[in-house]
């Protein structure tokens, strides 16, 4: 018996769940797993849109065969061909020779030079449409949210936007499928962390869509990872907006790197004084040992941002540096920054930490505190007035 599940009228969930990869696109910790998802749209002529990873090709096109008995599918849509939804495109076609391989010319650039695909192509623009009988389908190119040739596939009659990457997040479909069916908050934070390290750093261009999209009616989303939401999809919708404006909520995000404790304590004075500042959201993260994906999934959520570092062969820390350049190129926005930073025999932490925010056109709250070897009365003074100071500029 395969895992098929009817989303509404003739349109069906022929997913797969990946509870053995540990890294998703070899970076990001997947503790909860990922699904691929993709769709099936039964009609006078029989749509697929995206296909799954390549480890997963036999339970998926068995899926496809459970669907259809013995129909094959007339066209395989592809909303985004980055291979964690294009692995399995290889395979199904050799399955279905037939088939008409739907995508707009840059698709079709990345199917030729990824797999050699360079038959039964059909190149579609933005606003085409492809009848399949009862259903319509409309392409809306939304390019770099993931990729340059990333687009959604609308389907008149249900309502349903096929989103490709965008509302979907990581975590395995664990028998629940719908954003109702499922404790959404379960996948809150996950969904958020998706966001912030695969496609925040194209935030701009998530505006765009969302301002593309606004004249349709979507009743359904389904998304390539995670629930499909027909209960609420106008959250998660809203959820997109905020984060890809770079809104914040209160609170504050301290990640440091300590190799003997000394500016550890720095941290510790400084979170202690957040909180009789007022401040009740404080995620303090020790860089060694939790994985960046999850401090930036709480960065891109916080407004207070307080990053600190010793100082490690006359530069700062590696793991923090690696943090950095993550945001960098993340182009993070919108927090109230604050930098502290230690040394014993050279400097070089906290000009690191200075550089940062020159990059990204923060002004650091007042003081920047620094320690040699280990934190003074005085330094303690200086941690409690950037406490205050931070906390002051997050009640304004
Ligand atoms: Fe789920 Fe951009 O791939």
């Amino acid at each position: 018996m395969s895992n098929v599940v009817p989303i509404v009228d003739d349109v069906y969930w022929i997913g797969v769940n990946d509870r053995t990869t540990e890294l998703f696109e070899a970076i990001w910790p997947l503790p909860d797993g990922v699904s691929y998802n993709s769709y099936l749209i039964d009609d006078d002529e029989v749509a697929v849109i995206d296909t799954v990873k390549e480890t997963h090709i036999d339970s998926y096109l068995q899926n496809i065969k459970d669907t259809l008995g013995g129909r094959h599918p007339d066209y395989l849509i592809i909303n985004h061909i980055e291979p964690d939804h294009s692995g399995a495109i290889k395979a199904f076609k050799e399955a279905f020779p037939e088939i008409q391989i739907v995508g707009n010319q840059k698709t079709m650039n990345l199917l030729e030079d990824f797999y050699e695909i360079e038959d039964n192509h059909v190149v579609v623009s933005d606003r085409d449409t492809i009848d399949l009988g009862e259903h319509q389908l409309n392409f809306h190119l939304t390019p770099m949210v993931h990729w340059p040739e990333t687009m959604m596939t609308y389907e008149e009659k249900t309502g349903t936007l096929f989103s490709g990457d965008a509302f979907g997040g990581f975590g395995t479909l664990d028998g629940g499928i719908f954003d109702d069916e499922v404790n959404i908050k379960h996948y809150e934070s996950e969904i958020r962390r998706y966001y912030s390290n695969i496609v925040g750093k194209y935030s701009p261009m998530v505006q765009k869509a969302i301002s593309k999209l606004s004249d349709l009616e979507i009743e359904i989303i389904a998304s390539t990872h995670g629930p499909v939401w027909r209960d609420n999809p106008e959250r998660i919708i809203s959820d997109y907006d905020r984060w890809s404006k770079q809104e914040k909520e209160k609170g504050v995000v301290m990640v440091y790197g300590s190799m003997y404790g000394n500016t550890q304590k720095i941290v510790e004075e400084i979170a202690r004084n957040l909180a009789t500042e007022g401040i009740k959201n404080i995620k303090v993260y020790n860089i060694s040992k939790t994985h960046v994906s999850h401090i930036i999934n709480d960065i891109w959520k916080y407004e207070g941002l307080i990053l600190g570092s010793c100082t490690y062969n006359m530069g700062i820390f590696p793991k923090m540096d690696y943090l950095l350049r993550i945001l960098e190129n993340k182009n993070i926005r919108n927090h109230t920054l604050g930098i502290f930073g230690s040394y014993s025999w050279s400097g070089g932490a906290v000009s690191r930490l200075e550089e940062f925010a020159d990059n990204l056109n923060y002004e650091p709250v007042n003081p920047t505190v620094e320690i040699k070897c280990s934190a003074t009365e005085e330094d303690f003074a200086d941690c409690a007035e950037l406490a205050k100071n931070v906390a002051q500029q997050l009640k304004e």
